[in-house]
């Protein structure tokens, strides 16, 4: 079937208030795991799922905060691929013309703004904000050495917070059943409600509430697209599934809806 109807493309083609929705699928063509797949290598053991959450961390504080650490440190080290620089580009093209394009993101990850994006919220926290358990604070440490050899086998203990002196730090990320930053969350259903188009770009739409946010664009009839190789939670939501990876698809989709000129 046409991977780019027609109608879809006058829809990119006219946005003027765009609002987008990514998930880790956007930054897995960075080479980032999402959370869904197995994970490989030094961390095949663990699932993702099982590290990220807060009893994972009081069981274990060194574990959980080892593999962020290692996430981070792989994080830092790759850059942002297609997908991310297009939507840059689409911002800076709406922004010029006064409209706008909002990215609210699930990922902890900086790659949105590595790429030259305002991101409106992380909703899911940012993998660099540590924070004391005790005092709140946020620590920004030293860039951990990713050399591969952060292995589980010898954890690193989480340091302790050097504000108060006495709390240890955590990940400053959302964990599963810990409340969102209620501010990314509003300003992110605000954007959806005021949209024009709504674009949900590599998430498989399972978590929860950030999985709803989509749907506020149903009470206005507001169009939905997906970018996403399989099918998603929110794919019987959609009225246009954009089936392939998002690096290759949204410059293809602005490309060819004469957003941005087709950089080859
Ligand atoms: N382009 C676009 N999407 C992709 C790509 C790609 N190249 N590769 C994979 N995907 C899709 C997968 O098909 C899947 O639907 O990305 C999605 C990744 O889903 P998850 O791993 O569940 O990631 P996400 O939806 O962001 O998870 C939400 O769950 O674990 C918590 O807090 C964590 O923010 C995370 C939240
Ligand atoms: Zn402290």
């Amino acid at each position: 079937a046409d991977q780019l109807p027609r109608e879809l493309l006058d829809l990119i083609a006219e946005a003027r208030y765009v609002a987008v929705l990514s998930g880790a699928g956007i930054s897995a063509e960075s080479g980032v795991p999402t959370f869904r797949e197995v994970q490989t290598g030094l961390w095949e053991r663990f699932s993702a799922q099982d590290l990220a959450t807060v009893e994972a961390y009081e069981a274990d504080p060194a574990l959980v905060w080892t593999w962020y650490r290692w996430r981070q440190a792989l994080i830092e080290a790759v850059e942002p691929n297609p997908g991310h620089r297009a939507l840059a580009a689409w911002q800076q093209h709406l922004a010029a013309g006064s409209g706008r394009l909002s990215i609210s993101t699930q990922n902890v990850d900086d790659l949105h703004e590595r790429a030259g994006s305002e991101v409106l919220g992380h909703l899911h926290g940012a993998i660099a904000a540590h924070r004391c358990l005790d005092c709140g604070a946020e620590a920004t440490l030293p860039r951990p050495e990713y050399d591969g050899s952060v292995p589980p086998q010898n954890p690193e203990e989480p340091p302790t917070c050097t504000a108060c002196g006495t709390g240890r730090l955590r990940p400053g990320v959302v964990w599963f059943g810990e409340m969102l930053p209620m501010d990314a969350f509003e300003a992110a259903a605000e954007s959806v409600r005021t949209a024009d188009l709504v674009l949900v770009v590599g998430t498989s739409g399972i978590v929860q509430p950030a999985a709803s946010l989509p749907l506020l664009a149903l009470e206005r009839g507001t169009p939905l697209v997906e970018v996403n190789p399989e099918d998603t939670e929110l794919t019987e939501y959609m009225d246009y599934a954009v089936r392939g990876g998002s690096g290759q698809m949204i410059p293809r989709l602005l490309a060819a809806a004469g957003v941005l000129e087709s950089n080859g």
